[in-house]
């Protein structure tokens, strides 16, 4: 993400429709359990991942941070995770990096008691870019201990830097800086939206990361936010971040393809925005799930509509679970399911 953009990223995600053209979660179908045998009281949503118990497999995905609207942002985000003992992560630390005066809006993180905090970094900054010296491993610890985070997700953006007329477009050595920091520091490779390919994903493995975040295509488009932000005198630049609207992996095809390749933990984000497709997300491997879009506006409006917002998902969720007879999260992956449609095609 260019973090100097970032209010601009906020207004628009706010403002306009950027999801992609198609839900690909629609695309999997349960078989109902009419005879469940469990007791919805019964249903356990809590999960240990990557060490940390979380209330539910749930991680309000890295949105912000940098800016001065950040700080009421991230202090209500944080405020949410805590209380709903779920996981959360950053946006963009870059901005704090090159600027200790923007760190306040990161830094108040460190304040509440979170089970799981992601510190967030972009690839494309861990390698020299026109004049700028790339980050390293000293930027890296300092990112998390900014925010006492447990790890470090670093982005891998490229589809959003490839239709920004000022975006970072080196990617040689990527992955051997990844491995350098990943040495040090614990990392996820985390893709935003257009899906991690089993080739990736075990470039990822092996620079060591200790989780992938499958990023897929299917909910917030940075090719659309791109598009909004684009100057419309720049009508090339417009276009191509037009046609590249629905670029990339759906999330699930992603999930499945990902889970085939490598035996990491895998984060599911991408169109998460109702408790139904979280359960779809964990019946084919995902172990938590990552929400941004779905968030935004309803913690941009305060932090009880985020938080009725994350108990409805988990109400949702446990609905689904007892219609398929699951007492535990590790059930949905023995539910009858069928693929259909594009999906069907994409695992095919
Ligand atoms: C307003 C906004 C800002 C974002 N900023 C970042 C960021 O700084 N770093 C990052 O890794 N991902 C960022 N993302 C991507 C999300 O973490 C997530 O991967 C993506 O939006 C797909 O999930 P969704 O469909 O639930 O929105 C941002 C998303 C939104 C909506």
């Amino acid at each position: 993400m260019i973090e100097s953009r970032k209010e601009d990223h906020i207004d628009i995600c706010l403002k306009e429709d950027v999801e992609s053209n198609k839900d690909f979660w629609s695309d999997i179908k349960f078989y109902h359990q009419s005879a469940p045998e469990i007791d919805l009281d019964d249903i356990n949503l809590n999960v240990d991942f990557l060490e940390k118990r979380l209330n539910a497999p749930i991680i309000i995905s890295g949105m912000t941070g940098g800016y001065d609207g950040a700080e009421k942002l991230n202090r209500r985000l944080a405020k949410v995770a805590e209380k709903m003992r779920v996981g959360l992560g950053v946006g963009s630390q870059r901005p704090a990096l090159e600027d200790k005066k923007l760190r306040d809006s990161y830094e108040l993180i460190s304040e509440h008691s979170i089970p799981l905090v992601l510190g967030n970094i972009g690839a494309p900054q861990l390698i020299s870019q026109a004049q700028e010296e790339p980050f390293g491993v000293a930027e890296a610890k300092k990112a998390l201990e900014m925010i006492q985070g447990d790890y470090l997700a670093v982005h891998f953006n490229y589809l959003q830097e490839a239709v920004q007329p000022e975006g970072d477009m080196k990617a040689r050595g990527v992955t051997k800086a990844l491995k350098r920091i990943s040495a040090e520091v614990p990392t996820i490779a985390k893709e935003t939206g257009a899906g991690v390919s089993p080739v990736a994903a075990m470039r990822f493995r092996d620079a060591g990361v200790s989780a992938i975040d499958v990023g897929g295509m299917g909910g917030t488009s940075f090719s659309a936010v791109e598009h909004y932000r684009i100057e419309d005198e720049n009508k090339n630049m417009k276009e191509i971040a037009e046609n590249l609207w629905d670029w990339g992996i759906p999330t699930p095809a992603s999930l499945v393809k990902c889970r085939g390749s490598v035996s990491l933990p895998l984060i599911a984000t991408g169109g998460i925005r109702n408790g139904v497709q979280i359960a779809k997300a964990l019946a084919l491997g995902a172990d938590v799930v990552g929400i941004a879009g779905g968030m935004l506006p309803r913690v941009n409006k305060g932090k009880k509509p985020a938080i009725e917002y994350i108990k409805r998902l988990k109400k949702e969720l446990k609905i689904t679970m007892f219609l398929l007879g699951c007492e535990e999260l590790d059930d949905l992956l023995d539910v009858n399911r069928v693929m259909i449609g594009e999906l069907k095609e994409w695992i095919e």
